[in-house]
């Protein structure tokens, strides 16, 4: 596992945003799994950015999202597909063919959900999954006792969700009790996975995710066991992490690969990056 910290929220965006740019760059046809919520709004504005001012191409960029609400129709402003068309799709050149979420009005949701994992395994799997974190520590929409090897299906969410995404709806009784969800399982097959957490309020959970024993009441302590995990995470969000100092060594790339001074703020040492970074 890799911690990057910036000094503040919108540094971490771009962090965030310049990590997926550089993904697809080296892969063009990229599978993206995409992730929704407040802290993932800036990361799309830096992509929409990247398209219009650096031509960033989406043409051949396939996306698989980890989740939707059960019973909004897609041109519902609370949908997460009308959040994803508002807030991305329709300001880059993606074609709208090869982005992906469940469709959460599916007659029959259990085969909605089992399509869902074969149309990632039809597309190769997923490249890089990008993660937010919710305060019970979810996952997508993977609540408190949700398997490590579970796989995309229905949840009921729970209070804590409910009302933390609540100020998105008109009111908390709008918000519904169920959604489909990629399982921590489809997660943790990612090739890379890629975590951003902003803010006081995310402190706790995420030392928690990061720090904490593996247990499925936090179900993003699952990335622990993921080979590839990138957690970015700004100076707030950082606030309760045991080990701070050691994640913030400055570290040099041996390499010289990197010119970024931001890719200079450091690494665990047990990640996958470890052959690449040398001590001060
Ligand atoms: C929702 C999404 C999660 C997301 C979480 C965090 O619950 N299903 O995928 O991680 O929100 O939201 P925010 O970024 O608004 O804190």
């Amino acid at each position: 596992m890799e911690v990057i910290i910036q000094p503040d929220a919108e540094r971490a965006a771009q962090a965030a945003a310049d990590f997926i740019a550089r993904a697809l760059v080296a892969k063009p046809d990229l599978v993206l799994g995409l992730a929704t919520g407040c802290t993932m709004e800036p990361v799309y504005d830096r992509l929409v950015q990247k398209h219009r001012d650096e031509g960033l191409d989406f043409s051949r960029c396939r996306t698989f999202n980890l989740d939707e609400y059960v019973g909004l129709e897609a041109d519902n402003p609370c949908s997460y597909h009308y959040f994803m068309r508002q807030r991305f799709f329709a300001a880059v050149n993606i074609d709208l063919r090869n982005t992906h979420l469940p469709d959460g009005m599916a007659k029959d949701l259990e085969v909605e959900c089992a399509n869902y994992e074969k149309l990632i395994a039809a597309n190769g799997g997923i490249d890089l999954q990008v993660l937010g974190i919710g305060l019970n520590g979810h996952l997508g929409f993977n609540e408190p006792l949700s398997a490590f090897r579970s796989r995309t299906r229905l949840q009921t969410l729970s209070r804590m969700t409910r009302s933390q995404n609540a100020p998105l709806f008109p009111s908390l009784n709008l918000v519904p009790h169920c959604a489909i969800t990629m399982g921590v399982g489809t997660i943790l097959e990612a090739r890379h996975c890629l975590l951003l957490a902003t803010g006081d309020e995310k402190a706790e959970v995420v030392a928690g995710a990061i720090e904490g024993p593996l247990t499925a009441m936090i179900t993003a302590t699952a990335l622990q066991l993921h080979p590839a995990c990138t957690i970015i995470l700004d100076d707030e969000a950082a606030g309760s992490l045991r080990q701070i100092d050691h994640y913030q060594r400055i570290v040099v790339p041996s390499d010289g690969e990197s010119k970024n001074p931001s890719e200079l703020l450091a690494v665990t040492k047990n990640g996958h990056r470890d052959s690449a970074v040398t001590a001060p």
